[in-house]
């Protein structure tokens, strides 16, 4: 079953499951101030972003199945207009662009649509295709007619599509929510009196889809009725809607964050992350969705920009490879479970609000029949309190969050984490797995000549937009010039060399001087121009100058971002006899993209196309090379991984697919700008929590295993500037080991089943659960320690006090298993051990 590499315990349900049409009951999708109503039953949900095409349909199963066990009840998706109309009126639904074989696949859960069709979402051009910049008089997100007619005309389309496949609720299907525009309320004002028409023209073009499911729309603070206004930021607890009968909606709580080539890796600690969530809960919140839950991948060029990488991991639950990500999945999996045993009486009964202690917070839901359930928060950043709830006396951690769905028994607090952590190694494998070895391993190699290459597009002088003169057909704009330089310069007797100095709107740049290369300068996630200053080597008489202009993913958002450009404003060269040359109104000769790309021999007929030139030892370190090679794909069914760290910038296909922009960007941060040990307590934001300073901001690149056939495989690259073949290598992302760290006072949400608990009969104690990725086991035990024991998942210590059976039992309960529980029992461990002193288990294990 190929699809059961990607989770973990789900293979046999994926067997099942997988291309099952769940039938739905038609639904009445309706709404009042507490929730949506749903065939007359108020819901609580759960929601979780997963984009289509940042996955393969392949993986598509899987992710929502990871989600449904997660305990997700709804998928939402935004709808990627620019891979869908690709010219006017010309629509592709093909590949990862299926919406609705991904739409058809939600496993018996909802789906909110998000059609935009803006929707920044760091995707080029925030989806919006770049043709439309084009035709005369359009812009973007404002009152004008070519904008408003293509949006509409594309969101009927949509709209249609869906009626037709019988997707909306309403016609049996799982569609509940559509959204209309994306993030407006930021920018209308910068639009003045037509922001605030094109925004009432939206709403009202939406509504009239008739799609009988109520629309939203996101931080639009002036959403008309019967729109729904809701909420995106890393808290929402304290937004309200506009509207009193609008129920409290949050559609992007961010997980984490994205990353820019050159960045740092932000991460946001899962303990805050379910903070957020059971806050917005407490306060009256009533579907809550994360954005991402599963990240994923922008291919080939589908990256936003200016720098957003080709990874989309975002740290969100599911990595991007489409492995859980523990323990925040397991967390958060936790939290869902707490908060839906609280769904009827936060629905349907009445809430009061109790301090309790200074930054302690109970809100109480009652309802008539009895019911009780209580959130009560700490939100102070530092402390810890004790705080005293009918009679019952109970600690919170700083920042944390007990969910009680009885006003009496804890089952889950935010800030104790008992999932399991994974362990994640990234194996490499050589490109080459025959038993001829890497020595008789040929590449195919072709070198482009820097500069213009066939006829030139067209000379002027001076220059253009870079945008505006490739239309983002490609990264690539080439643009020539040449100089004559006297014998009697001083710097040809004295052997230094004069400086080049350009200056460009961004957003990178590779310079060529006499068919040699002499460097590379780009701006950064934060700053998109950028001035180049390199020596060069010139000769007397003529010199040809290369610049090669790149674009690394358009701008996604801001006010008239679509007018926003990029490329040259600026050559000279300095150090030539005193004075400083401008060749900024020079005759440029230009030429739009590279020749392989234009033959594109990295698929089909092109490959043919052109004179490879074979080689066991590929050139290094050269310029504008196309390496290309044939592959076994890696062994087993991990999911895999591309090796760039030793190539300089370019693009990358296998079998014809684009795997995307590679270039790993040395972050530029300095190591003070990142975090050894993330404290979760506080207000996050992106920068809280980052890794990866001074280091390559993406080093790998996933190749899904649905490209791959056994062997065969067609593996090209096109470097830019110059790296090592030789070392590029696959990486299988597995899964090694497993830690897990529980206290003797975590809450035990009852995860386990009623047969799991009557085996050992003590039911509401702690418990450490290991789970290994499906078709392993529990091979070895690294550490046990229940006592007191420090230290990191991998660098776990022991304690003064230290139960010495720990590692029998362990070994006992879960060695030769791929799943066992470790409860925190009188019969397990000495629990009396360390008197005074709080206890834990800690474990280490090994799959294999
Ligand atoms: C849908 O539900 C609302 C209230 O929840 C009710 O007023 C309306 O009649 C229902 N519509 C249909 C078509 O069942
Ligand atoms: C939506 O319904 C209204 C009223 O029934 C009707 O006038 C309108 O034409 C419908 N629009 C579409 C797009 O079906
Ligand atoms: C607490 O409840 C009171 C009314 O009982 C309300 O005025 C207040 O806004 C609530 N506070 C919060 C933080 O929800
Ligand atoms: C708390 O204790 C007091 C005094 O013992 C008692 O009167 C009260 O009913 C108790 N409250 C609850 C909610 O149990
Ligand atoms: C690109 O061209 C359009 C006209 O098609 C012009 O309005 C715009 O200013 C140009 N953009 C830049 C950045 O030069
Ligand atoms: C110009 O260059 C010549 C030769 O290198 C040098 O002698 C002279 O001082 C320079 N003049 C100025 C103004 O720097
Ligand atoms: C490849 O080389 C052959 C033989 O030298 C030549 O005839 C052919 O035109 C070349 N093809 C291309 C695309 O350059
Ligand atoms: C981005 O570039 C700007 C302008 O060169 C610079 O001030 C800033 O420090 C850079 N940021 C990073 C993170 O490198
Ligand atoms: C370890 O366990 C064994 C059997 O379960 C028991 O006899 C022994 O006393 C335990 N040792 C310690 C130090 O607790």
């Amino acid at each position: 079953m190929k699809l059961c590499f990607v989770f973990w315990l789900l293979c046999l349900l994926l067997t099942s499951l997988t291309f099952t049409t769940f039938v739905y009951a038609a639904g009445n999708v309706t709404y009042d101030g507490r929730s949506l109503i749903i065939d007359g039953q108020r819901k609580l949900l759960i929601s979780a972003s997963i984009h289509y095409p940042r996955s393969v349909p392949a993986m598509w199963p899987g992710l929502v199945q990871a989600a449904k066990e997660g305990g997700v009840d709804v998928i939402e998706t935004y709808v990627f207009w620019n891979g869908h109309e690709l010219s006017p009126g010309n629509y592709y639904f093909g590949g990862r662009f299926d919406l609705v074989q991904f739409a058809k696949i939600q496993a018996g859960m909802h789906l909110i649509l998000r059609i935009g069709p803006f929707v920044a979402a760091e995707w080029n051009f925030g989806g919006v295709p770049v043709w439309l910049h084009y035709i005369p008089g359009t812009v973007f997100r404002t009152y004008n007619q070519p904008f408003m007619y293509h949006m509409e005309k594309f969101t009927t389309y949509i709209v249609n599509l869906m009626k037709q496949e019988k997707l909306f609720a309403s016609q049996g299907g799982p569609i509940i929510l559509s959204q209309i525009e994306n993030e407006y309320g930021y920018y209308e004002n910068f639009y003045k009196e037509d922001g605030k028409k094109y925004a009432l023209w939206a709403a009202k073009m939406a509504v009239s889809q008739n799609t009988s499911v109520p629309w939203i729309m996101c931080q639009q603070w002036d959403a008309p009725d019967p729109v729904i206004d809701t909420c995106n930021s890393f808290y929402c607890d304290e937004f309200t809607p506009t509207s009193p009968n609008r129920p409290k909606i949050w559609t992007e709580n961010w997980p984490g964050w994205f990353k820019t080539f050159g960045g740092r890796d932000p991460h946001r600690p899962a303990e805050d992350v379910a903070f957020s969530v059971a806050r917005f809960f407490q306060k009256g919140g009533s579907l809550h969705n994360y954005y991402m839950y599963h990240g994923g991948t922008n291919f080939g060029r589908t990256a936003g920009g200016p720098f957003i990488t080709t990874s989309y991991d975002y740290d969100a639950p599911i990595d991007e490879y489409g492995l859980p990500r523990l323990p925040k999945w397991g967390h958060l999996k936790e939290l869902h479970r707490a908060i839906k045993l609280c769904e009827h009486v936060l629905l349907n009964g009445k809430s009061v609000n109790i301090s309790l202690a200074p930054s302690v917070e109970a809100d109480v839901y009652t309802d008539s029949s009895g019911g009780c359930a209580a959130f009560i928060a700490n939100v102070d950043d530092k402390t810890d309190k004790t705080v005293e709830f009918r009679n019952v006396s109970y600690h919170l951690p700083a920042w944390s969050v007990s969910i009680l769905p009885d006003c009496k028994n804890v089952v889950f607090n935010t800030a104790k984490v008992s999932s399991q952590t994974n362990i994640i190694a990234m194996i490499p494998e050589n490109l080459q797995q025959s038993d001829k070895g890497l020595k008789a391993f040929k590449w195919d190699v072709l070198k482009e000549n820097p500069g213009i290459w066939g006829k030139a597009d067209f000379v002027k002088n001076g220059f253009v937009d870079h945008i505006n003169t490739t239309k983002d057909t490609t990264d690539y704009l080439w643009h020539t010039t040449s100089i004559s330089i006297g014998e009697n310069e001083e710097f040809l007797k004295k052997g230094s060399r004069p400086v080049l100095l350009i200056e460009s709107k961004g957003h990178a740049l590779h310079a060529f001087v006499n068919q040699e290369y002499q460097g590379t300068a780009s701006g950064n996630g934060s700053h998109s121009p950028f001035t180049f200053k390199n020596p060069i080597s010139l000769k007397a008489g003529k010199n040809e100058i290369a610049l090669l202009s790149l674009t690394v993913g358009l701008q996604t958002a801001g006010p008239f971002y679509d007018f926003v450009g990029a490329g040259l404003t600026s050559v000279k060269i300095k150090g030539l006899n005193n004075k400083t040359i401008d060749l900024s109104s020079n005759v440029w000769t230009y030429k739009i993209g590279v020749q392989g790309e234009h033959l594109k021999i990295y698929q089909g007929n092109g490959l043919n196309g052109v004179n490879w030139t074979s080689t066991s030892e590929p050139p290094k370190g050269q310029a504008l090379t196309w390496y290309k090679a044939i592959v076994d794909a890696p062994p087993g069914d991990e999911p895999v991984g591309l090796d760039m760290l030793y190539m300089g910038k370019g693009l990358a296909w296998l079998n014809g697919e684009e795997i995307g922009r590679y270039w790993p960007r040395i972050s530029e941060f300095k190591k003070e700008d990142c975090v050894q040990e993330c404290d979760y307590r506080g207000k996050f934001n992106p920068d809280k929590c980052d890794t990866g300073c001074g280091e390559p901001s993406q080093k790998w690149y996933h190749v899904p295993r649905s490209w791959f056939k056994p062997s065969g495989n067609v593996l090209v690259i096109f470097e830019e500037k110059g790296g090592d073949p030789t070392k590029i290598t696959f990486v299988r992302r597995k899964v090694s080991g497993l830690c897990a760290l529980v206290a003797k006072d975590h809450p035990s949400v009852g995860l386990l089943s009623e047969h799991e608990n009557k085996i050992e009969n003590n039911k509401n104690l702690p418990f450490a659960r290991l789970t290994c990725p499906s078709n392993t086991v529990i091979t070895a035990v690294k550490f046990a320690s229940f006592g007191t024991p420090s230290g990191k998942c991998g660098a776990y210590l022991k304690g003064d006090c230290h139960d010495p059976n720990s590692s029998i039992v362990v070994e006992k309960a879960c060695l030769n298993k791929n799943d066992c529980v470790i409860k925190l029992s009188e019969e397990n461990f000495k629990t009396n051990l360390c008197s005074g002193l709080s206890t834990k288990l800690a474990v280490e294990a090994v799959c294999s």
